[in-house]
C-alpha cells in the first residue's frame, strides 16, 4: 500500500515514497512457492518508465505526482507481461470508476505496490481442473509494526485476542499481516461483489507458521464462508495472496447473490 490518490495533493511522490532512502533490492523469486497453482505472479522494484505507457493509461494518472505515476506504470508493466504469459495479451489496462483495473476478458488479476516494491498476479478466469476463478487478490506491505492504535482500528476482538497472546513485537508484526490479508481479500472480492467492507467486516484466522489464513466475511454475499489464502514475510515485506472460485455467485446480480448467501 502506498498512495491512494491520483491528484497532485496525494501522499505519493514525497519522502514517504522512498525519495532519498536506500530501497531494498527485490529478489527475482520473491513470490516463489507462494502462489496458487493457476496464478501467475511477478514482483519487482519500481523502475518503469511512465512515458513508455500507452497514452490512454498515462492519462489516468496524468495529474498525479511522480512517485504515483511510477508505481502505476510498474504495475501496468508487470500485469501486461503476465497477461501475455498466460495467453491473454492486452495493449491497454484501463480502469473503472472504482479504480479497479479492467482486466481483459478471460483473465482476472490484481496489482499492489509499496514505496519500493510492486507486484502483480493474474490467472485465466477459466481456471483449471478446479473450475473458474472469480477473482485473485494480492497485497504487499512494508513489514514494519502496526501501531497499537491502528491494531484497534483494523483488528476485530477475536484478532486482538490472538495478538495479545504474545509480546508487543509479535503483536505489531502480526497486526501488519492482518492488515495485508484484509486488503488482499478485499481486492479479490470487490471487483465481483462491489461490496465496500470495513476492516471489521472480515475476520481473519492466521497461522503464521504455515503462512496460511482463513478469512470469514461477517456479512454480504460471502457471509460466513471460509476463504483460504496465504500470507508470508519475505525480505522486508508482508505479502498476502488469495483466489476464489465461486463463479456461480460472481455471475449473478447482487439481489440474487444476497438470497443465495443467506439461504
Ligand atoms: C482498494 C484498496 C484496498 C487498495 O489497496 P492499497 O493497499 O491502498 O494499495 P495497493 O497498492 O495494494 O493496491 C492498489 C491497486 O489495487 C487496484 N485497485 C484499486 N482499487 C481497487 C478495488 N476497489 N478493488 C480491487 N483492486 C483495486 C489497482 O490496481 C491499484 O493500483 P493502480 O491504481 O496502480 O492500478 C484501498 O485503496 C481501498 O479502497 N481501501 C478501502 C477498503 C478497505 O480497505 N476495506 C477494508 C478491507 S476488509
Amino acid at each position: 500500500m502506498t498512495a491512494r490518490s491520483d491528484s497532485p495533493s496525494g501522499p505519493s511522490g514525497s519522502a514517504a515514497e522512498g525519495g532519498g532512502e536506500t530501497l531494498a533490492a527485490v529478489p527475482d523469486d520473491l513470490l516463489h512457492g507462494l502462489l496458487d497453482a493457476e496464478v501467475r505472479g511477478a514482483a519487482s522494484a519500481i523502475e518503469a518508465d511512465f512515458e513508455a505507457l500507452p497514452a490512454a493509461e498515462r492519462k489516468l494518472v496524468a495529474r498525479a505526482v511522480a512517485g504515483r505515476r511510477r508505481e502505476f506504470a510498474q504495475g501496468r508493466l508487470l500485469a501486461r507481461r503476465l497477461l501475455a504469459e498466460i495467453g491473454v495479451p492486452t495493449e491497454l489496462l484501463l480502469r473503472d470508476d472504482d479504480r479497479v483495473p479492467r482486466w481483459p476478458e478471460g483473465a482476472v488479476g490484481c496489482i499492489s505496490h509499496t514505496k519500493d516494491l510492486c507486484a502483480a498476479v493474474v490467472a485465466p478466469a477459466a481456471g483449471g481442473g478446479s473450475g473458474p476463478i472469480a477473482g485473485v487478490g494480492l497485497d504487499v506491505e512494508q513489514a514494519t509494526p502496526l501501531a497499537p492504535e491502528l491494531r484497534a482500528r483494523i483488528c476485530t476482538h477475536a484478532e486482538r485476542r490472538f495478538l495479545d497472546r504474545g509480546d508487543e513485537e509479535r503483536a505489531g508484526a502480526l497486526g501488519k499481516a492482518f492488515f495485508s490479508v484484509k486488503e488482499c481479500v478485499y481486492k479479490a472480492c470487490f471487483p465481483v461483489l462491489r461490496e465496500r467492507w470495513g476492516f471489521h467486516d472480515l475476520e481473519i484466522e492466521l497461522d503464521p507458521e504455515a503462512e496460511r489464513f482463513v478469512a470469514t466475511p461477517l456479512g454480504g454475499a460471502l457471509a460466513r464462508r471460509a476463504l483460504e489464502g496465504w500470507v508470508a514475510k519475505r525480505g522486508t515485506w508482508w505479502i498476502a495472496g488469495f483466489s476464489w472460485r465461486d463463479a456461480g455467485l460472481a455471475g449473478r446480480p447482487p439481489e440474487e447473490r444476497e438470497r443465495t448467501s443467506s439461504s
